[in-house]
C-alpha cells in the first residue's frame, strides 16, 4: 500500500450526518452501519477483511500462511532494522517500543512540525536523524521497514488519536473527502467500492467493508 493510500486510508474513512461529524462520531457511524449489514460477523472478523465474508478465500488465505511468501520481505526488514546505521545507531534507538508494536500508531498528527506522520516517513526522520539519506517511499528496503514493523503489529487494533485540534481535523476531513471523491473512468470513489458496495461481488472479487481496513479498533 502505498504511503499516500496509507494515510488517506486512516484519515479518510467515514460518512456521517455534518452535523455531528467528528472523527469519533464518524467512526461509530460507521461501525454501527457494516455491524447491521453483516449482522452474523463478530467485531473481530472484520479484522479479516474480505477473508471473513468469503469462505473460500478465507480457506485459500489460510493455506497461503502455510508458507508465507511475504516473509523474504519481513525478513530483509527485520535485518534492515537491526543494521547500525555509520554513526552506530540504529532504528531500534528511534523505535524503542519496537517489540509492543508500533504501526499501529500510524500516521499520526505530529503536534511539532503540525503534519500527518505516516511510518515511512517516521523511518526517514530516524535516518536523517542519524545523518543517513532518507529512502525513496517506493524503494523495497523502506518496504521491507514498514513490512516487518506491521508484522511486528499484528493482531494489534488500530490505534490513532486525531487530536481536537482545527488543522489535525483539517486535515481528517481532507482525507475523508478523498474517499468520497469520486474519479476515474468509472466515476467510483473509494466509498463506492468499500461502503456502498461492501460485500458485493466486482467480477472475481468481493469487495471488502472499510471497517476491518484500518478500522480494527473498536471503542465501545
Ligand atoms: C472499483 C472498486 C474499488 C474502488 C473504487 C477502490 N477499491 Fe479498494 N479494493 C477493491 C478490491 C476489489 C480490492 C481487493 C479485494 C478486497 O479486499 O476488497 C480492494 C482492496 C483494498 C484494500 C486492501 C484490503 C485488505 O483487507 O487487504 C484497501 C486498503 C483498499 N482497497 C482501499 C481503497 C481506497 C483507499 C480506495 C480509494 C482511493 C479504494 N480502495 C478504491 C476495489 C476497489
Amino acid at each position: 500500500m502505498t504511503k499516500l493510500l496509507f494515510w488517506l486510508l486512516v484519515l479518510g474513512l467515514f460518512s456521517a450526518a455534518p452535523s455531528t461529524a467528528t472523527p469519533l462520531n464518524d467512526q461509530r457511524t460507521l461501525q454501527q452501519h457494516f455491524f447491521t449489514q453483516f449482522p452474523t460477523l463478530s467485531r473481530q472478523d472484520f479484522a479479516n477483511g474480505v477473508y471473513a465474508l468469503d469462505p473460500d478465500a478465507k480457506q485459500s488465505w489460510l493455506a497461503i500462511e502455510q508458507f508465507p511468501p511475504y516473509e523474504i520481505a519481513i525478513d530483509r526488514g527485520k535485518k534492515n532494522f537491526f543494521t547500525p546505521f555509520k554513526n552506530g545507531q540504529r532504528y531500534q534507538d528511534c523505535f524503542v517500543d519496537y517489540q509492543q508494536g508500533i504501526s499501529q500508531h500510524y500516521p499520526y498528527w505530529d503536534l511539532k512540525t503540525k503534519t500527518v506522520v505516516t511510518l515511512s516517513q517516521a523511518i526517514n526522520r530516524c535516518r536523517q536523524l542519524n545523518l543517513e539519506a532518507p529512502l525513496k517511499p517506493t524503494a523495497g528496503d523502506l518496504i521491507a521497514l514498514t513490512a516487518y514493523l506491521a508484522f511486528l503489529s499484528r493482531d494489534q487494533p488500530i490505534a490513532i488519536t486525531i487530536p481536537p485540534i482545527p488543522a489535525a481535523q483539517a486535515a481528517y476531513q481532507q482525507g475523508k473527502d478523498y474517499y468520497h471523491q469520486r474519479r476515474g473512468q468509472l466515476n467510483f470513489s473509494c466509498a463506492s467500492c468499500h461502503i456502498q458496495n461492501a460485500g458485493k461481488r466486482l467480477r472475481t472479487e468481493t469487495l471488502s467493508p472499510l471497517l476491518g481496513q484500518q478500522l480494527a479498533d473498536i471503542p465501545t
